[in-house]
C-alpha cells in the first residue's frame, strides 16, 4: 500500500459543492447531533406527502433501526413526478444496449408514462402495497421502469441478478414468497443471448404462488408460453392507463428486499424500507460524484447489485440526475467500449468495479488513449479493494491526472456509501476509502471487542445507526441480528477488516468471515462446498479465495471425494458444472484441488486458515499446525497444489 496523496485538484477545491471545512463542519454536526443534521437533510434532498414526528430510533443490540416515524412518502413521486415541472422533457435514462448501434434516451416525461402504466398492470393483476415482486431481467431500461413501478404501488421488488441459476432464482422467489415475475425473453451481453425466460420456466415450474410472469421482448428468440400465467410486457403496458395514483407510503414501509451472501446458510433477503434509503441514496450520490444539473452519470453496475439499486435508479433519479444504463459488458466489441460511450454520450462521472479496471488495465493502454474522455470529471470505484496499481493506471490513463477517484466502501446491508472521498474536500491515498460520509461513525474493534484508539488494526463496525442501514432479513429477523448485532454487542457488525492510518483514513483489507469477493461478486463459501456436495461422487469440499490478477479473489475449491470414486478431469468439469447450475456462473471454482482429506481439528472442524494459505501459495506463513487430528493432511495438499 502506498502512502502517496493526492491532494484535491484546484479547480474542485474552488467550486465542488463540498469542500474542506465544509466537510468538517457538516461531519462534526453529523455525529454530535445527527437528529437535527438528517432533518434537514431529508428536507432539503426529498418531497414528503407528511412530515414525520420522530426522526430516529435505535436500538442496535437489538437490532431494531427506524427512521422519519410518522413521515409520509413515495419513492416513485420524487424520483420522477416532482422533477416534471421542470425537466420533463430532459433525459432521465441513457440506455446504450450491448450492440453499440443501439442507444435511447429516455425523458422525464416518458419514465413517467412507462411506469405509471407498468404500474396500472401490477395493480391489476392484483398486487398490492406490500406485496413482493420478482425481477430477473436484463440490463434494459424496463428494468428500471419495473423497480419504479413497483415503489408506485408500494409492492416490494427483489430483483435477482439474471447471472443466477434456475435453483437460486426459485430460492429467492420462494423465500421471498413473490407472486410476480418480470422478465424478458433472454438477455444481450457481449454478443451472447441468455436464456432468462427458459431459466425462469425452470424456476417458476417450483414457485406454485407465482400466477403472472411478464415477459419483455428483447431478442425476440424462441422461447415457451405458459398461457395461464405469462404475458408479453409491451401488449400489457400499452392497455394500461397512463397515470397512476401514487400509494403514500410509511418512511419505515418496505421498499425492497435483495439477497446477498454471508458465511453460512442459504443467502439472506436484506429488507431496506423507503425514506432513510432514499434520502442517503441521494445524498451520496450528489455529493460523492459533485453533481451538477445537467451532467451524464454512468454507474457500470447491474440492476441485480445494491450498487445498480442506489447508483444507477434511487441515488441519480432522486437527484433529477441524466443516468446512463449499459445492456453490455466492458470489453465488447472491444476494450475501448467503455470510453468510446463516455465520448458519445459526454459522460461525466464514471463509476466501476475494480476488477474491470484491472482487465481493461490488462488490455492495454491503447484502447483508453485513442478516445478523449475530456467529458469525465469525477471517477469512482467499489465492490472491493482497488490495488494501488489499478488505482493509478485509473487516475492517470483514464482520467489524464485530471479526475479524482472516489474510492467508496459501503455493502448491500449499508445501503449507500459509509465511508468515501468527497472530490473538492478529500486528499486521496490510492487503496484507501479514506473517510467516513456524513452520519457514520466507523470503529475499529479487538479481539476483545474494545474500540482501537487512533492508528491500528480491528475488525471495522459501526457505532451508531445511518438512514440507509437495513432493517431486517427479511422473514427471519432472529438471523439479522445474529449476523449483524451479536458478534460485537451494541454495534452493527460489517464483516470487514480495516486498519486506520495516522490521518484518520480507513484502508479495508477484506472480509473476516468466510465470505468471497470475486470480482466484486459477494458469495459465501459455504454455498459454493453445497453446490459440490451435491455431485454424488464428492464426500466433502472446502472453498476458500485466493488472490487472483483480475478477479480480485479467486475461488480455490479443496474436494473429497467417495471411497472408490477416480478423480479425473471429467469430473473437474461435472463440478465446475455443478456450481453453475446451482449458483451461476460466477460461482464457477477456478481452482480444484482433489483432497483425500482435510486439515481438521480433533474436534472436526476444518482449518480454513492453513486453506487459505497453502491456496495462496504462502506456506511459511502457514502457522501451527500441531492441533490438528492428522497433521500428514497438510503436507499431502501442499505436494498436491495445483500449478497456476
Ligand atoms: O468487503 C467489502 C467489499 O464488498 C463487501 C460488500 O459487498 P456487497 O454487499 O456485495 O456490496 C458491494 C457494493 C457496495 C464489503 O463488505 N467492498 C465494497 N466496497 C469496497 C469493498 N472493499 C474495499 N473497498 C471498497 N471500496
Amino acid at each position: 500500500m502506498t502512502e502517496q496523496v493526492y491532494p484535491v485538484p484546484a479547480e474542485l477545491k474552488r467550486d465542488a459543492l463540498i469542500d474542506k471545512d465544509r466537510y468538517q463542519a457538516l461531519y462534526r454536526q453529523s455525529v454530535e447531533d445527527p437528529d437535527t443534521f438528517w432533518a434537514e437533510q431529508a428536507e432539503e434532498f426529498l418531497t414528503w406527502q407528511q412530515k414525520w414526528h420522530t426522526v430516529s430510533k435505535s436500538d442496535l443490540n437489538r437490532g431494531e433501526v427506524a427512521w422519519f416515524l410518522g413521515g409520509k412518502l413515495n419513492v416513485s413521486v420524487n424520483c420522477i413526478d416532482r422533477h416534471l415541472a421542470k425537466r420533463a422533457e430532459q433525459t432521465a435514462i441513457i440506455w446504450e444496449g450491448d450492440d453499440p448501434a443501439d442507444d435511447q434516451l429516455i425523458s422525464y416525461q416518458q419514465l413517467h408514462t412507462e411506469v405509471c402504466r407498468l404500474a396500472n398492470v401490477l395493480r391489476e393483476r392484483g398486487v398490492k402495497k406490500g406485496d413482493r415482486v420478482c425481477l430477473y431481467m436484463p440490463m434494459i431500461p424496463e428494468a428500471c421502469y419495473a423497480m419504479l413501478a413497483c415503489t408506485r404501488i408500494g409492492a416490494v421488488h427483489s430483483v435477482v441478478f439474471g447471472g443466477f441459476s434456475p435453483d437460486a432464482l426459485k430460492d429467492r422467489i420462494n423465500d421471498a414468497d413473490c407472486q410476480v415475475l418480470i422478465t424478458a425473453d433472454e438477455g444481450l451481453r457481449g454478443g451472447k443471448k441468455v436464456p432468462l425466460k427458459a431459466n425462469a420456466d425452470k424456476a417458476l415450474a417450483n414457485c406454485p404462488n407465482v400466477h403472472t410472469c411478464l415477459v419483455v421482448k428483447r431478442t425476440g428468440g424462441d422461447i415457451d408460453w405458459n398461457g395461464k400465467r405469462d404475458i408479453w410486457y409491451r401488449d400489457a403496458v400499452e392497455a394500461a392507463p397512463e397515470q397512476c395514483e401514487p400509494e403514500w407510503m410509511d418512511a419505515e414501509d418496505p421498499l425492497f428486499i435483495l439477497y446477498t451472501s454471508g458465511s453460512t446458510g442459504q443467502p439472506k433477503g436484506v429488507l431496506h424500507t423507503t425514506g432513510g434509503y432514499l434520502l442517503q441514496a441521494a445524498m451520496t450520490h450528489k455529493y460523492v460524484f459533485d453533481y451538477r444539473e445537467g451532467e451524464v452519470y454512468w454507474c457500470t453496475a447491474d440492476v441485480g447489485w445494491v450498487t445498480g439499486h442506489s447508483y444507477i435508479v434511487y441515488g441519480p433519479l432522486a437527484n433529477g440526475a441524466t443516468s446512463l444504463m449499459f445492456e453490455g459488458v466492458p470489453t465488447y466489441p472491444d476494450a475501448s467500449r467503455c470510453w468510446q460511450v463516455v465520448d458519445k454520450h459526454g459522460v461525466n462521472s464514471f463509476y466501476t468495479a475494480p476488477t474491470a479496471v484491472r482487465a481493461l488495465m490488462g488490455a492495454g493502454d491503447e484502447f483508453v488513449t485513442r478516445t478523449s474522455r475530456k467529458s469525465l470529471r469525477i471517477l469512482g470505484s467499489v465492490g472491493e479493494p482497488i490495488n494501488p496499481e489499478a488505482w493509478e493506471w485509473y487516475y492517470r490513463v483514464v482520467g489524464d491526472e485530471r479526475s479524482p477517484i472516489m474510492d467508496t466502501w459501503w455493502q448491500t446491508e449499508t445501503g449507500a456509501h459509509m465511508m468515501t472521498p468527497l472530490p473538492g474536500a478529500i486528499d486521496l491515498k490510492p487503496g484507501s476509502c479514506t473517510v467516513p460520509f456524513f452520519g457514520v461513525q466507523p470503529v475499529l474493534l479487538d479481539a476483545e471487542g474494545n474500540e482501537v484508539e487512533g492508528a491500528g488494526e480491528g475488525s471495522l463496525a459501526i457505532k451508531a445507526s445511518w438512514p440507509s442501514q437495513l432493517r431486517t432479513v427479511y422473514g427471519d429477523h432472529q438471523r439479522c441480528i445474529d449476523t449483524y448485532y451479536s458478534t460485537y454487542p451494541g454495534y452493527y457488525f460489517t464483516g470487514d477488516g480495516a486498519r486506520r492510518d495516522a490521518d484518520g483514513y480507513y484502508w479495508i483489507t477484506g472480509r473476516v468471515d468466510d465470505v468471497l469477493n470475486v470480482s466484486g461478486h459477494r458469495m459465501g463459501t459455504a454455498e459454493v462446498e453445497s453446490a459440490l456436495v451435491l455431485h454424488e461422487q464428492v464426500a466433502e469440499a472446502a472453498v476458500v479465495g485466493y488472490p487472483h490478477d483480475i478477479k480480485g479473489q479467486g475461488i480455490y475449491a479443496y474436494v473429497t471425494l467417495m471411497e472408490g470414486a477416480e478423480p479425473s478431469d471429467e469430473l473437474k468439469k461435472a463440478l465446475i458444472q455443478q456450481c453453475v447450475q446451482e449458483i451461476g456462473a460466477i460461482a464457477k471454482p477456478d481452482i480444484i484441488q482433489w483432497a483425500p482429506g482435510l486439515p481438521k481439528t480433533r474436534s472436526g472442524k476444518i482449518m480454513r486458515r492453513i486453506l487459505r494459505k497453502i491456496a495462496a501459495n504462502e506456506l511459511d506463513s502457514l502457522g501451527d499446525t500441531s492441533t490438528l487430528a492428522d497433521p500428514g493432511v497438510v503436507d499431502d495438499l501442499i505436494g498436491n497444489r495445483v500449478n497456476r
